[in-house]
């Protein structure tokens, strides 16, 4: 088998055309493919998008062929450059382009949770069916509940690195949620923590959140878990609420986690839309945390905003993918971070314990993960989006 890699290279000289360089070299070797008795010569022009400053450079594919299972081809101009592309790698590329421009990635949500919430047992995870089966549900439903793991100390580790290895951050490489008599985090007293996801403050948030339940005695009131799909939300607010979608999509919002009263202080900063689409309009990230939303600037503070901001978060609040849960002992609660809000009910105590330790894996090491697996394990199929910033 062919490494993949090696077949951007070819594919990287045509860069200059950009994207209807790609389209134009998809034509050429769809062609080839659909008549490959056909000469072995084929010339195809990539016009660039016009520009004001006089005509549009042209780039020509001056040669290509098929010769065997290789397709080779010349850029004119460029001597002694032949790329030369394996035609298995081209065939898949083509494939998956296809399979992506007809949507076959979009993310689909699930309508009933409460009737249904997918599960796992720890044990069937130790292999790599059971491991298939759970990155699947992630990648599906944007969320899973891991039953039958151990309570010890660090056992959260054990399930994460069944998938990734897991990330330290500011909070460390595991982070304990435990009532504190003088709490320095919201999320470390009993109050209600409303729907968010963690770290937006972070060019790249965490993917992955794990979070066990070590201890929940019977006699504590209140604290469930609360799942929200956000990017569900975002689709709704686009279709029934147009306006409010291009404002918290165009509008710039502050981040932020500026601390100084912790062992290590932190000065974390970042400012971008609540909603980011990609170059075909599409939802490739969303950044909700009210409780870290610094000072943005007053030109984004206005009372549209603040409209569209309170329309989005009763459209996620009122959603049907809502998943009200309360963790047992050895319950461990995996989510995609980057799509799903998380948030908890306040509790009361009454004596007892709650304890839930957490972590986080790296998105992209998930969607790794889960392609590899599906390829192993399943059908090859491509894995639906993850919420990455990422148009693919
Ligand atoms: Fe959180």
């Amino acid at each position: 088998m062919f490494a993949h890699n090696f077949a951007l290279v070819p594919l990287c000289s045509l860069d200059k055309c950009s994207t209807s360089g790609k389209c134009c070299l998809d034509s050429v070797v769809g062609d080839a493919f659909e008549n490959p008795g056909r000469g072995q010569v084929l010339i195809s022009y990539c016009g660039l998008a016009p520009t004001q400053n006089g005509p549009t450079p042209k780039i020509r594919l001056e040669h290509a062929t098929f010769e065997g299972d290789f397709f080779k081809f010349r850029i004119e101009g460029e001597e002694n450059h032949e790329g030369i592309i394996p035609g298995e790698v081209l065939r898949k590329y083509l494939n998956d382009q296809n399979l992506r421009t007809n949507g076959s990635t979009k993310m689909t949500f699930h309508r009933f949770p409460n009737d249904w919430i997918p599960t796992i047992d720890f044990p069937e995870i130790l292999h790599e069916p059971g491991q298939h089966k759970l990155t699947t549900q992630i990648a599906t439903h944007g969320y899973c509940i891991v039953t039958g793991c151990s309570t010890m100390k660090n056992g959260v580790l054990e399930v994460a690195r069944k998938i990734s290895e897991p990330i330290p951050s500011v909070y460390g490489l595991t982070f304990d949620v435990v009532s504190l008599p003088n709490p320095n985090n919201i999320a470390y007293s009993s109050a209600g923590l409303a729907p968010h996801m963690d770290l937006v403050y972070f060019e790249s948030p965490p993917g992955l959140q794990y979070l066990l339940c070590r201890r929940n005695d019977a006699m504590v009131e209140g604290g469930e878990s609360v799942l929200i799909d956000a990017f569900e939300g975002a689709e709704h607010l686009k279709i029934a609420f147009p306006k409010a979608f291009e404002i918290l999509s165009t509008v710039p919002i502050r981040f932020q986690k500026i601390h100084w009263e912790r062992e290590n202080p932190v000065y974390l900063e970042w400012e971008q839309p609540h909603i980011v689409v990609d170059f075909n309009g599409d939802i490739s990230r969303v950044n909700w945390a009210p409780a870290f939303e610094g000072i943005s600037d007053r030109n984004s503070m206005t009372n549209e905003y603040l409209d569209a901001y309170r329309t989005f978060e009763k459209v996620m609040n009122e959603s049907k993918t809502k998943v009200i849960r309360r963790l047992e002992p050895g319950e461990c609660l995996v989510f995609n971070n980057r799509r799903m809000l998380h948030g908890r009910n306040e509790f009361k105590l009454n004596g007892g314990v709650r304890h839930l330790e957490g972590t986080y894996t790296n998105i992209c090491e998930f969607r790794s993960r889960a392609q590899v697996l599906e390829c192993l394990q399943g059908h090859g199929k491509l894995i639906k989006k993850v919420g990455n910033t990422n148009a693919i």
